[in-house]
């Protein structure tokens, strides 16, 4: 009787002591922060000058992507990446470089705001940037309310000296502290994809890249740097975890850095358009060439990038060095580009049925780069693509 007792005044303790179920054990879900509704556009320092920046360079790329017609395009994000730290002061607050940011970074901010472009900075999850300047660790907050303070509105956060910091800790802490921030900054997470960040980062960060840097390459490794195609393969299975407000990176554009030919870069920002990329130009803008700046001016390459359903485009048919990628798009369109990754042209065909398209149907066909309607097909179209080249088409249904 005793025993049965206490085995009954147990049960309510037993339960309590009980560990919860998985999914009671689960965090709130996360809201989107409402930014970067289409992947975001801009220009970063990082692809042509490196380390060697100072308020000067960026000013006058600030000033290039106003009359360049960039901006009017939608480029607006101007993006300092790595180096333009100085040291914490005596509160711990990170200051920029006296030396090349006399003005200070709050005056760099005004200036181009005063052109209607947004601002970015970079820092790092970990104890130093990737070259060795002060990182982030320890004073998510404190940066994060400064960056506010200057009127940052974008911050690529590098993943450099952590350690054995947990990725998806560190950058929830910094998306955190930047919504604490009270502005609306942008959170692109620069983490390479070590830690697979499209399966957790969708409403931690805006956009996660998801490869190794590239270089100014059409293919092959260069140290840990990745050549075009090398990060394209990689982009090809992670369509299903991008959408609006939150992107797959395949890394800065390298269009007009001089290591590709003008067929190369017309592939590279065809490609990164389809894949629905950010399209953060690396060039120097204040020295482009008439054929890289009417690559980057395409509007109606940029439209497929920007196209408001937010799907990131998949490689739909493959045979050797030849190549479908295709994109829907919100119209019921597709976007397609046709890529030669061999060095001969060839001839590529684009069957409907690999589009989602019933194979009778009609549809209007129109080449992008040529800016030229190429008539009414049906069930499939084919073009001459020149070697490490593009076609880019719309398909339209012509009902
Ligand atoms: C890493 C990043 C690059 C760049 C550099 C700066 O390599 O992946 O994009 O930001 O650091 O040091």
């Amino acid at each position: 009787m005793i025993l049965a007792l206490a085995a009954l005044l147990l049960i309510p303790l037993l339960t309590l002591g009980h560990p919860a179920k998985a999914e009671d054990r689960k965090e709130p879900p996360r809201q989107p922060n409402g930014l970067a509704l289409t992947p975001p556009m801009g220009w970063n320092t990082w692809n042509k000058f490196a380390c060697e920046i100072n308020e000067e360079v960026i000013r006058k790329a600030a000033d290039a992507l106003v009359s360049s017609g960039m901006a009017a395009v939608g480029y607006k994000y101007v993006v300092i990446d790595d180096c333009w730290h100085g040291a914490r002061d005596a509160h711990g607050d990170i200051q920029a470089d006296p030396a090349r940011f006399p003005s200070g970074i709050r005056a760099l901010a005004d200036y181009i705001h005063a052109k209607g472009l947004k601002f970015g900075i970079y820092s790092d999850a970990g104890r130093l940037t990737c070259a060795e300047r002060p990182g982030s660790l320890g004073h998510e907050y404190q940066d994060a309310a400064q960056y506010a303070a200057w009127g940052v509105d974008y911050l690529k956060y590098d993943w450099c000296f952590t350690g054995t910091q947990d990725a998806k800790a560190a950058y929830t802490l910094m998306s955190d502290a930047l919504r604490a921030s009270g502005r609306d900054i942008v959170f692109s997470m620069c983490e390479w994809g070590t830690a697979k960040p499209w399966l957790w980062g969708r409403n931690v960060g805006n956009l996660w890249r998801s490869t190794w840097d590239i270089y100014d390459g059409w293919q092959g490794r260069q140290g840990n740097s990745l050549g075009v195609m090398d990060i394209l393969d990689q982009m090809a299975e992670l369509y299903p975890y991008a959408g609006p407000g939150h992107w797959n990176d395949p890394d800065m554009l390298e269009v007009g850095n001089g290591g590709m030919s003008d067929t190369e870069y017309r592939a590279h920002f065809s490609l990164w358009s389809v894949l629905a990329a950010p399209l953060i130009a690396g060039n120097d803008l204040t020295n482009m060439t008439p054929a890289i700046k009417a690559i980057l001016t395409n509007t109606e390459v940029i439209a497929v990038d920007q196209d408001p359903l937010g799907a990131q485009g998949r490689r739909v048919a493959k045979q050797g060095d030849l190549e479908v990628w295709a994109r829907p798009l919100a119209s019921g369109d597709r976007a397609v580009v046709l890529l030669n990754r061999g060095t001969a042209p060839a001839t590529i065909t684009v069957n409907w049925a690999d589009l989602g398209y019933p194979a009778k149907l009609p549809a209007k066909v129109r080449d992008l780069w040529l800016a030229k309607d190429q008539g009414t097909s049906k069930g499939s179209y084919t073009a001459e693509v020149a070697g490490h080249g593009v076609v880019m088409v719309t398909v339209r249904p012509a009902v």
